[in-house]
């Protein structure tokens, strides 16, 4: 976890939020072990904005890896904040059990699971 903290506190850093001033990063861990990371990307057509999360599940769903065991997330705030729930949702794709952390400037932090975080899921096992 500390190797995870420590790449989405880096990640956060490439943020681009120009909007919200508001940079988040994330890391995520697959079943094979490997790290992804992802920061918030803004739009001037604000819907368009991407959390941190999507970005690292985007990129590791794009190197082949459809596992998640764990999400970390880092605001530069002095409260954890937990994933939006548009993320929770796709996180819910490939990790319905993941352990989800949120941590921030200070020494408070947030250690749930998915399932806890976003209960009765709506999933791949709902369509026919
Ligand atoms: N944001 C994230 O990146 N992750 C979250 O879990 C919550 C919100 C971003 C979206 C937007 O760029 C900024 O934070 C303010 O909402």
């Amino acid at each position: 976890m500390r190797r995870m903290e420590k790449a989405a506190r880096s990640a956060a850093r490439a943020s681009y939020s120009p909007y919200s001033k508001f940079p988040v990063g994330a890391a995520i861990l697959t079943k094979s072990g490997k790290i992804f990371t992802g920061c918030n990307v803004e739009n001037a057509s604000y819907g368009l904005c991407n959390c941190a999360e999507r970005t690292a599940i985007f990129s590791a769903t794009a190197a082949g890896e459809r596992e998640i065991k764990a999400v970390l997330v880092y605001t530069p705030t002095q409260t954890p904040s937990s994933p939006c729930g548009a993320c929770r949702q796709v996180i819910n794709e490939f990790g319905p059990r993941a352990i989800v952390i949120s941590v921030c400037d200070a020494p408070g932090r947030i250690e749930t699971t998915l399932d806890v975080l976003l209960p009765a899921a709506f999933g791949p096992q709902n369509l026919l």
